[in-house]
């Protein structure tokens, strides 16, 4: 029997009257069945309002790798808040944290802490600008780095606005965006060494910023050569390589995309998995370039840059990323992922199924893998809307973008009951 959603309905109309939309974020609208009203999360499974028990595979957009409620971040936090929430001074908590990142990921001599993967973005293309003294911050169509005014640009173009493809013109992600805020932004196609190339031979970047793998639209892997040719290229030109790895973070690997594909950056910004579900977020990289804040005379700041209890989560949540529960996570990712595109081929749906183990993308009506944004705008979005609300009738929450994350508590029995879902799916919109 399809689930029913009505009690999550009738939430978000009355308490619209007090949060716009009855949301707090524009991207938690939905396209199709409305936004849900949620109660508690376990594992695998988030309950909503009407008591359903759904399979989650938004995992807070990423951010919940161990699953909803693991209890070893649950018991760090309490025991945290009996010692006290925010000292706007340092604390051990907070230099454990740090140190772990330090040792983990390849690019990180140095760091600090922030809140949010939209605010460090916003301090690498000052410590990019400070350090190079040029101006242009370089991104990539279809690529996301957050909702601020000077970035959110040409994230998700419609074709008839976004130019040719060889020579993309940048196109605002909102109302209300300045275009003064986009003169030191310019965008290129992704995946494409030629023109990277070409664009820094100009002379006046300062960053290139990029998704090591696309993976806010779509999942897709650099080709061979691209990442080490962009750091190649932008050490030619004398701009600074930034790996935004708010999404690949603790997803590609343990020690991120830039361990999996073996190129370090300059600089790189991490969020979301970093604490399962706490707001901390992490910019690190070289140690002159990090220093820039301590005697280069760059201002980095943030009331709540490592709080003490998001400190704990995610000290907790980095010692739970073990070898082995990643090879046992990765499996089941992989058996969901393969299991997804076998079940679409034998329905007649044309899908391209592509990405990693404990992230991957479903496309409809693709051809061929997409190397990047101009080739996904080909997919079936309108169908693939009817598919994840198919899904969601029958108890299994899944990104209407295509993308899904898979956690950790995604366990054999709840991999085989959403290939059921994705069966009865299929069925219904084949
Ligand atoms: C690749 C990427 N970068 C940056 C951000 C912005 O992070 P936040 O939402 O924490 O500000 C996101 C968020 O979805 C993202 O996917």
């Amino acid at each position: 029997m399809a689930l029913r959603f009505d009690r999550s309905a009738a939430l978000i109309a009355e308490n619209a009257k007090y949060v716009a939309g009855g949301v707090n974020s524009n991207f938690r609208t939905g396209m199709a069945g409305g936004p849900l009203v949620f109660q508690r999360g376990e594992g695998p499974y988030l309950i909503d309002a009407d008591g359903n028990r759904l399979i989650d595979y938004y995992c807070g957009m990423g951010a919940m790798i161990l699953g909803h409620s693991p209890a070893g971040v649950q018991q760090a936090v309490k025991e945290q808040v009996e010692k006290g929430l925010l000292y706007a001074g340092q604390s051990e908590i907070e230099f454990e944290a740090a140190r772990i990142l330090c040792e983990t990921i390849p690019s990180a001599q140095r760091m600090r802490f922030g809140s949010s993967g939209s605010e460090v973005a916003q301090a690498a293309f000052r410590l990019a600008r400070a350090a190079t003294g040029k101006r242009i911050i370089l991104k990539f169509e279809g690529h996301y780095h957050g909702w601020f005014d000077n970035i959110l640009w040409s994230t998700a173009p419609g074709e008839n606005a976004a130019g040719p493809a060889d020579a993309p013109v940048l196109v605002p992600g909102s109302k209300g965006q300045d275009p003064i805020d986009a003169a030191g932004l310019d965008v290129i196609g992704w995946n494409d060494l030629a023109r990277l190339e070409a664009r820094l031979a100009k002379g006046d970047v300062a960053g290139v910023i990029m998704e090591p793998a696309m993976c806010n639209q779509g999942a897709i892997a650099p080709t061979p050569g691209y990442l080490e040719g962009a750091l190649a290229a932008c050490r030619r030109h004398g701009a600074i390589l930034v790996f935004d790895e708010v999404i690949t973070g603790f997803r590609l690997d343990r020690s991120g995309a830039q361990k999996r594909f073996g190129v370090t950056p300059d600089l790189s910004i991490f969020a979301k998995a970093i604490a399962n579900g706490f707001p901390v977020a992490a910019i690190m990289g070289r140690t002159d370039l990090l220093d820039m804040f301590v005697t280069g005379g760059v201002l980095h700041g943030g009331t709540f840059n490592a709080q003490c209890v998001t400190m704990a989560a995610m000290v907790a949540t980095q010692n739970a990323l073990t070898p082995a529960r990643y090879e046992s996570a990765s499996r089941r990712g992989v058996r969901l992922r393969e299991g997804i595109a076998k079940i679409l081929g034998d329905a007649g749906i044309k899908a391209q199924v592509t990405g990693f183990e404990l992230m991957f993308h479903v496309g409809f009506g693709l051809d061929a893998p997409a190397r990047n944004y101009r080739d996904l705008l080909k997919s079936d979005k309108a169908l693939y809307v009817r598919f994840a609300h198919a899904l969601l009738k029958r108890g299994v929450r899944a990104l209407e973008r295509g993308a899904w994350f898979v956690s950790f508590a995604h366990d054999d029995e709840v991999i085989d009951a959403t290939l059921e879902a994705v069966r009865g799916a299929a069925k219904e919109i084949a």
